[in-house]
């Protein structure tokens, strides 16, 4: 994810990208990327969109050991023209919105420690590249997020980054699609998260409501818990065509004017999968 106000790293290029060093690793750090792969795999199953694990088996994840980004940035320039790059940590949202109409990932290179294993503030090698890298191998998913660079970029100019980067948050890293009567998980927030891959399908607190962009872009989110609020996609061809035959631009001015809705929001137009119960929230504010 990017960030406004950073100065860049001593060593990184001028498009913030350093040198994975995937030599430096430790036999520890490689362990490590294995305990969460192996729990993550086992449970995902039936729970993802199967297009994610198609892409770990085309990008050959399952072998052991933090991914080499050389080797996943071969394999995805094959199939869909990407790339994998490393960044030292957060990087401007201009920088971050450049990589992404270049159709080039950042990722973090560092792996949590053991005692972050279930929470850390940034995101790591784990979540940047188990999360957010095997989709980019599906043709429209990689088509949406080079829109979405492209996108952000125009935002940019016309102060909107905000009211965007919810687009990205409710897709991107924890959108749910519907397949035939069930949902399923695309975003990389969750699927990289072994309490959130439950509690985004199973838990009654949640609401889980179907996409609308306006809508979506007017709800504020949660940084600091598991979020209040899915939204809910038909299939990756139709978010691209929901988001790029689209001009922003009345949207956005649309959208100064009306209020935020609060991340547990329902509104009587909504398409509703489940109407949350919001438990989770309320005895996490009573604590
Ligand atoms: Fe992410």
């Amino acid at each position: 994810m990017a960030h406004a106000e950073l100065t860049l790293p001593e060593g990184a290029a001028a498009d913030w990208t350093v040198p994975q060093d995937w030599a430096a690793y430790t036999p520890d750090e490689h362990a490590m990327w294995d305990r969460l792969f192996e729990r993550q795999a086992a449970m995902l199953p039936g729970r993802v969109v199967p297009e994610f694990l198609d892409g770990l088996d085309i990008l050959r994840m399952t072998k052991p050991g933090i991914p080499d980004f050389a080797e996943l940035s071969e394999r995805l320039m094959k199939r869909t023209g990407w790339q994998v790059v490393a960044v030292p940590g957060l990087v401007p949202d201009r920088v971050f919105f450049e990589h992404l109409a270049n159709r080039r990932f950042v990722a973090g290179r560092f792996i949590r420690k053991p005692e972050q294993i279930d929470y850390l503030q940034e995101p790591d090698i784990f979540h940047d590249v188990f999360g957010h890298v095997p989709l980019l191998t599906h043709p429209a998913f990689a088509d949406y997020m080079q829109a979405y660079g492209e996108g952000g970029l125009r935002a940019d100019h016309m102060g909107a980054i905000d009211h965007l980067a919810r687009l990205y948050w409710y897709t991107v890293e924890f959108g749910l699609m519907r397949r035939g009567d069930d949902l399923r998980l695309y975003g990389a927030g969750i699927v990289s998260s072994f309490g959130e891959s439950v509690f985004a399908l199973d838990d009654a607190s949640p609401n889980r409501i179907g996409f609308d962009l306006e809508r979506l872009m007017r709800t504020e989110y949660r940084i600091d818990d598991y979020q209040q609020s899915y939204f809910v996609i038909d299939s990756f061809e139709d978010l691209l065509r929901r988001t790029s035959d689209v001009d922003f631009g009345p949207i956005y001015r649309a959208l100064e004017g009306a209020s935020d809705l609060a991340p547990d929001a329902v509104l009587a137009e909504d398409r509703v999968y489940h109407r949350g119960t919001q438990d989770h929230a309320r005895a996490k504010m009573a604590c």
